[in-house]
């Protein structure tokens, strides 16, 4: 063996026993130094410069439970870090931190499971600032973003059904949104990315020492082959064989706001337009909606609630279908009646009460209109105190 050789092989050799040192105090600082800033970013700093690999993900990057209001994604610390995240605990056997993402007014992201607040949240936010979030895609490969409205309380509309005072006004994407307020906790909204544009989320509300508003939102990004991804353009997505459909801002408490004519306002929200489908499952052919509980508001779409007692206002009575259903109304393609299956012969529906219809027409979709005026006008029949609607769904075995 040359002289050469064993110098070539010395110098290996130390490398390697270097390497394999600085490998033993990275993997030590990962796993104890967790509070120790500096420590950490001097140990990461090095691990960054000899072994690129290191950075390498060497955990799934799953959801984590974090706080009963927000939840982390397991994450790297460093990772976590650069994303201005928060770390509330470990995951992964304590390789990995569990990372939560919350943003407020004025920012922008592009982090999958982003959690947009109102400032303080969850304490009461007294408004003031016009509030927004700019949404870009993680990747190329995403679709969708679904916008799961965890927590989201604000002013109602006007008693016309207009949201004046406070309003949550999502653009940018495929799917069009309506301007929504007032009472819409536990909403689900799927909005298409119209390809790499971004989707903004924008939250008005009014200076009112009296209004506590508050919202809470979870921003998922869903990748176009998801399992999870609502159908294109349905602004709603149900599954399950049973379920309850739920209007926005409806309630059985009246608006306390008169509408313009000086009666009592509406819950109901004007200029609605959308789509809300239910996966078809397995083994199901026909779709049942009826009124949800013993709720006598719980379809209240067009006419006079407070003029109607309770032998209209839920009943067969109340209820109106056809032709006569011209400014606010739910849409059920080809409807016929359970039992008979008689054809009901018309698809829109309005009035003070709804009667149980069954569809077997596919897609699973139901379309609300609503007109610009939900107050007593002049012009159109008259709706006072309309409060929306919340229907159950049942699907039926084929
Ligand atoms: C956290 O994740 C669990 C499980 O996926 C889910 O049920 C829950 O709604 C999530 N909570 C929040 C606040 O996102
Ligand atoms: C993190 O916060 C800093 C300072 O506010 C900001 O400059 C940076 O853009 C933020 N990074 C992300 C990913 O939001
Ligand atoms: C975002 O997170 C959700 C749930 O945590 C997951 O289902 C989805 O696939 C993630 N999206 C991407 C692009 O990783």
């Amino acid at each position: 063996m040359s002289i050469n050789n064993m110098k070539h092989k010395l110098i290996w050799w130390s490398i390697a026993a270097f390497l394999v040192t600085v490998a033993a105090f990275t993997a030590h600082d990962d796993n104890f130094n967790d509070l120790d800033d500096e420590e950490t970013s001097y140990g990461e700093r090095k691990g960054k410069i000899l072994f690129p690999f290191i950075s390498i993900v060497r955990f799934a990057n799953v959801d984590c439970a974090s706080t009963n209001t927000m939840n982390g994604t397991c994450l790297a610390r460093r990772e976590c870090h650069n994303l201005n995240g928060t770390i509330t605990g470990m995951c992964a056997s304590r390789r990995g931190r569990c990372c939560i993402v919350s943003r407020g007014c004025g920012t922008s992201t592009n982090v999958n499971n982003t959690y947009f607040t109102s400032p303080g949240y969850p304490a009461a936010y007294g408004g003031g600032q016009s509030c927004g979030i700019i949404v870009n895609r993680c990747n190329n490969n995403i679709c969708q973003l679904r916008i799961d409205l965890l927590d989201m309380v604000l002013a109602q509309p006007n008693g016309d059904g207009v949201c004046n005072t406070d309003s949550l006004i999502i653009t940018g994407g495929n799917t069009i949104v309506p301007v929504l307020c007032g009472d819409n906790t536990g909403q689900t909204l799927f909005v298409d990315f119209n390809g790499n544009a971004a989707i903004t989320i924008a939250v008005t509300a009014t200076l009112a020492t009296t209004f506590t508003r508050r919202w809470n939102i979870r921003l998922t990004q869903l990748g176009c082959d998801c399992p999870g991804i609502a159908p294109n353009g349905c602004l709603q997505y149900y599954t399950g064989t049973t379920g309850n459909i739920i209007g926005f801002n409806y309630g059985s408490a009246a608006n306390t706001a008169l509408s313009a004519s000086l009666v009592t306002g509406t819950r109901q929200l004007a200029n609605l337009n959308y789509g809300i489908c239910i996966r078809m499952e397995a083994g199901f052919c026909q779709i049942q909606y009826s009124q949800t509980g013993n709720d006598p508001f719980s379809f209240t779409l067009t006419g006079d609630v407070d003029g109607a007692d309770n032998t209209v206002l839920g009943t067969a009575v109340g209820a109106v279908n056809g032709a006569a259903c011209t400014t606010d109304f739910v849409v059920i393609p080809n409807p016929v009646l359970p039992g008979t299956l008689t054809p009901v012969n018309t698809d829109r529906f309005c009035g003070l009460g709804f009667v149980p219809v069954q569809s077997g027409a596919k897609p699973f979709v139901l379309y609300v209109v609503t007109d610009g005026n939900e107050g007593a006008t002049a012009l159109t029949p008259p709706d006072v105190a309309n409060r929306g609607f919340s229907l159950a769904y049942t699907q039926i075995a084929c």
